[in-house]
């Protein structure tokens, strides 16, 4: 991500109804498309690095139908590089769902449409009911990472100077294979993956350039920069350089009173509860496998961006947030907002110039060039 700030940022979530949020408050984020495309725009000039889409088709329900209305994230990252300047735009993309050779073609199509700008969100799929719209079978664990092993393969070789392949594998067997036009300039796009287990993380240590960790409920900060050092240890023994980053949930208001304040009407008295629920039933979370209290924390942290770090606070407090995470080694974090658009102007204007030594290079702006 071409900026050269030590701390880089990005949005999660966007592209979905809601976003990260599972809330009623009427000002929740619609994630229409001209949304999507000012929010782009607003994040360009301000020195955001990326945006990174949720690879959802299915809403969970409950009174919002929460995530019910989400785009296409490849076609969705096309329109959105082409209306920006700097901006990162990754496609999330379930591995299973897309033959590798096509993936390959799209993946270079957004490349060149954002000039270098593409990066790649691999994910290898958790929930059996989008599958099932599908009419694909979601493979155990395992065998998951082992498809998207070779799959990401073919999708190097197409990459790749080749002029013509085959491939013989498990899963694919392909003959004379010709990719043409490869990636834009002399670079590959950006890979990323979410893998939480240890073998969504040896998936990418192999082959990534960032893991995406979410620093969970119970987590220390000593354990989370534990976490960091070991991962990127691993990559350099296999001769690799990885970055790792987290997830985040921002609040942030003029005062701590009033970011509180907003954060118990938007998250606690007005979350979609039931659109909750729907989720932790998905994960198999029930009240059975808990206390009352730790079930009810879980369904908080849920409700609030679905488990990513809470930021909540005045610009101060949010940034101090931020500038740890970047001292436990975290490369960036991707935030996401109740409203993205409504919220994002304050925090670059308030918390970007508090964090000094990490982001430098926030000034981009050009106000009124659009
Ligand atoms: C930042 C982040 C983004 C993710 N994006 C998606 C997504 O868009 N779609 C999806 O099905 N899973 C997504 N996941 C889930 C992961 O791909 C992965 O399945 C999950 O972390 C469990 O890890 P495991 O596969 O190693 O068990 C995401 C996870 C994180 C932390």
């Amino acid at each position: 991500m071409g900026s050269a700030n030590r701390l880089k940022l990005g949005l999660f979530g966007a592209n979905c109804s809601s976003g990260r949020a599972v809330t009623a408050v009427p000002e929740r984020w619609s994630g229409s498309w001209l949304d999507c495309v000012w929010l782009a725009r607003v994040a360009d000039q301000a020195g955001i690095e990326f945006m990174l889409p949720i690879g959802r088709w299915k809403g969970y329900g409950g009174d919002t139908d929460y995530q019910g209305e989400t785009w296409e994230t490849v076609t969705w990252a096309c329109g959105l590089l082409a209306k920006t300047e700097r901006l990162t735009v990754f496609g999330t993309v379930h591995a299973p769902l897309i033959p590798p050779l096509i993936a390959a073609k799209e993946f270079v199509t957004a490349d060149h449409i954002g000039e270098g700008r593409f990066g790649l969100n691999i994910v290898c799929g958790w929930n059996e009911g989008e599958f099932e719209m599908f009419g694909a079978t979601l493979r155990d664990h395992e065998a998951r990472y082992d498809y998207a092993q070779e799959w990401l393969d073919i999708i190097k070789l197409a990459w790749s100077p080749h002029e013509n392949f085959d491939f013989a594998g498990q899963f694919f067997t392909l003959k004379g294979v010709r990719a043409k036009p490869k990636p834009y300039g002399e670079t590959l796009p950006l890979i990323m993956n979410a893998g939480a287990s240890a073998t969504g993380r040896a998936f990418a240590i192999r082959n990534c350039d960032a893991l995406f960790s979410t620093i969970s409920r119970g987590i220390s900060f000593e354990e989370t920069a534990g976490h960091i050092s070991s991962v990127r240890a691993l990559a350099r023994q296999t001769g690799r350089e990885i970055d790792v980053y987290t997830v985040g949930v921002v609040t942030c208001r003029p005062t701590a009173r009033e970011a509180q304040d907003y954060y118990r009407h938007a998250i606690v008295d007005d979350a979609d509860w039931a659109a909750v629920d729907n989720i932790l039933a998905m994960k198999n979370i029930t009240l059975q496998m808990y206390s009352l209290e730790e079930f009810q924390h879980i369904r908080d942290h849920q409700a609030n961006g679905m488990g990513g770090l809470p930021l909540v606070g005045d610009p101060d407090s949010v940034a101090r947030g931020l500038a740890r995470l970047a001292a436990l080694g975290l490369k960036g974090i991707a935030v996401s907002f109740v409203n993205y658009l409504d919220e994002l102007p304050y925090f670059c204007a308030e918390v970007l110039p508090r964090l000094a030594g990490l982001r430098d290079n926030h000034a981009t702006g050009r106000p009124g060039s659009f």
